[in-house]
């Protein structure tokens, strides 16, 4: 019996950015389609259009993941009192950004985006850097010490003050294989007390929502079928595990619009919005120490 070679390639788990080429879809050029943004080429609305096949008006999903952002920067940024926030995977510039919702709240409010992608950074250092108080950067939340260490990250937030981080729609495209869980963990360990993390994923709801496993699966298939690499759809648990060690704020890891919902439902939830989970953690300052009585 001959036993087939083994490929002598490295499996792929994350797809690398894409940036400036138009031959290849990618996720934030996507992304920004979704969204109503200009910043995008045929191969994106193609590749958008595949996913749509699977679940018509597929935007909803960003749009809540957008107003889901706005709600949780606007806690943090006013109510919890944080005034620096770092951006992981923060996209195009889009209608309303992190720090614009933050600085609204204060306006002392330090904002610093990052993304691997070099056409985010671009965009971003052009239309986004309005102020002393933001930097967009070209960085990959893969790098290994974490961007926490990173000198154009330190150079502008003080990572011995609370930082609300935000890892949002980014961590379902890391395939198992990169064990997101553990890379979060590695920046939640180096986050001081007082810090947030807050974060959206796709859901694989089998165990509460048997039959909209179908969609997840559908839709994990689509994702990869139209060149946009992993998307991969997390069971709750598997995404509880982002919070390790950290204390997850009411109302818990929910669906989008059942986070702190800003008034009435405006219009039916579309199944695909049932697929994506948010939640925000709370690093807490460790106990004071006990005092014994001799
Ligand atoms: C779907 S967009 C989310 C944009 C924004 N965070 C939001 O939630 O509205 C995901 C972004 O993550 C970026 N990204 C993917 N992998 C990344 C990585 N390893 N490091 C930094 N950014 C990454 C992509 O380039 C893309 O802009």
């Amino acid at each position: 019996m001959t036993i087939p070679a083994l490929s002598s390639q490295p499996p792929i788990y994350a797809r690398g950015p894409v940036g400036v080429d138009t031959t290849r879809p990618s996720i934030a050029r996507v992304y920004d389609y979704s969204l109503g943004g200009k910043d995008n080429y045929d191969v994106d609305r193609a590749a958008y259009m595949h996913i749509e096949h699977v679940a018509p008006r597929y935007d909803a999903v960003a749009r809540a993941n957008r107003r889901w952002l706005h709600r949780v920067i606007r806690h943090l940024a006013g109510t919890a009192g944080i005034d620096q926030f770092l951006d992981i995977g923060a996209g195009m510039p889009t209608t309303l950004n992190t720090h614009q919702v933050a600085q609204y709240e204060n306006r002392h409010a330090r904002v610093v985006y990052v993304d691997n992608d070099p056409l985010c950074a671009v965009h971003g250092s052009a239309l986004l850097v309005q102020n002393e108080n933001t930097r967009y950067i070209r960085g990959d939340l893969l790098e290994p010490g974490t961007l926490l260490e990173n000198q154009e990250v330190t150079s502008h937030l003080d990572t011995n003050r609370p930082i609300g981080l935000l890892v949002c729609g980014l961590l379902h495209h890391l395939d198992d294989g990169l064990d997101p869980a553990a890379v979060v963990r590695d920046y939640t360990t180096r986050l001081p007390a007082g810090s947030y993390l807050a974060t959206t994923n796709f859901w694989d709801p089998a165990d509460e929502y048997p039959e909209l496993h179908t969609l997840a699966t559908k839709l994990e298939r689509a994702f990869t079928t139209s060149g946009l690499g992993p998307a991969r759809f997390r069971t709750r648990a598997q995404q509880l595990e982002y919070f390790d060690g950290l204390h997850l704020i009411e109302p818990g890891l929910t669906q989008l619009d059942d986070w702190w919902p800003p008034g009435p439902p405006t219009r039916p939830r579309r199944p695909a919005q049932r697929l994506i989970l948010g939640g925000v953690g709370y690093k807490q300052p460790p106990p004071p120490p006990q005092i014994h009585a001799h």
